[in-house]
């Protein structure tokens, strides 16, 4: 086991190293496409994610035409600058230097889609929480990033666009609904840091904030 030492990918990766070297990557992108073996074992892993009622209600969509590359790029600027306009002053200065996306860089889009019908209308364990669907495609988007980054390939997580013009950019049936793009690429370096927190945009909450024993607030 790797314990608190640096980590490169490929050497003995127990889960936790994964868990620790993971990042989500914007700018780390070598410019190389994944090959479509290691894509593959990649998919297989997001493919293998717990689902509520074993009702896997996730698709994967791989994109790496150059043309629908960047027209989806454009429209996730359009989003970056409007999301900008809306910031007051400061924060607008502390958000313009951080790249919130390496959709071209990358070479490789995967958008992860939910199928809330896939099951059927008895999905065991879906009747009171409806919510456990989407639960479940999101555990694959998990399983697929600390999978990526045993293999020495990034992912960058993009929500910056309107679901209906990636809804349509993708031909996604009505029932289908995109639930992330992810930039999948191999990387020069995975960043110790979180962009968000290296730009001052946003720290990390430390442990002790999110544990809660026995109830979450003490009562009055
Ligand atoms: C649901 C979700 C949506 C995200 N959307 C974006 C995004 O649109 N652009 C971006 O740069 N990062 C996005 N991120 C990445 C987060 O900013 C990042 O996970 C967070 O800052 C912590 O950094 P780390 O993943 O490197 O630990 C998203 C992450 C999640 C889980």
């Amino acid at each position: 086991m790797c314990a608190d030492g640096p980590i490169t990918p490929g050497e003995c990766l127990s889960v936790y190293d994964a868990i620790r070297l993971r990042r989500d990557v914007r700018a780390e992108f070598s410019g190389d496409v994944v090959d479509d073996a290691t894509l593959l074992r990649i998919l297989e892993a997001a493919h293998r994610a717990p689902s509520v009622g074993n009702s896997m209600p996730w698709d994967f969509v791989v994109i790496r035409d150059p043309a629908t590359l960047n027209k989806f790029a454009d429209h996730v600027a359009d989003k970056r600058r409007e999301f900008r306009d809306a910031l007051p002053e400061d924060r607008a200065e502390t958000f313009t230097p951080i790249k919130i996306e390496g959709i071209v860089e990358s070479g490789t889009g995967i958008v992860v889609t939910h199928n809330q019908s896939r099951g059927g209308t008895h999905v065991l364990g879906r009747a009171s929480v409806p919510e456990t669907g989407i639960y479940s495609t999101i555990l694959s988007i998990q399983n697929l990033w600390l999978a990526a980054t045993a293999e020495g390939v990034g992912v960058g997580w993009v929500s910056f666009y309107d679901t209906p013009v990636l809804a349509d950019l993708l031909n996604l049936p009505e029932h289908v609904r995109p639930v992330a793009w992810l930039c999948v690429g191999p990387v020069r370096e995975f960043q110790s840091v979180p962009d968000l927190e290296r730009f001052g945009w946003r720290t990390r909450r430390p442990l002790e904030a999110a544990v809660h024993w026995e109830q979450f607030a003490s009562r009055p």
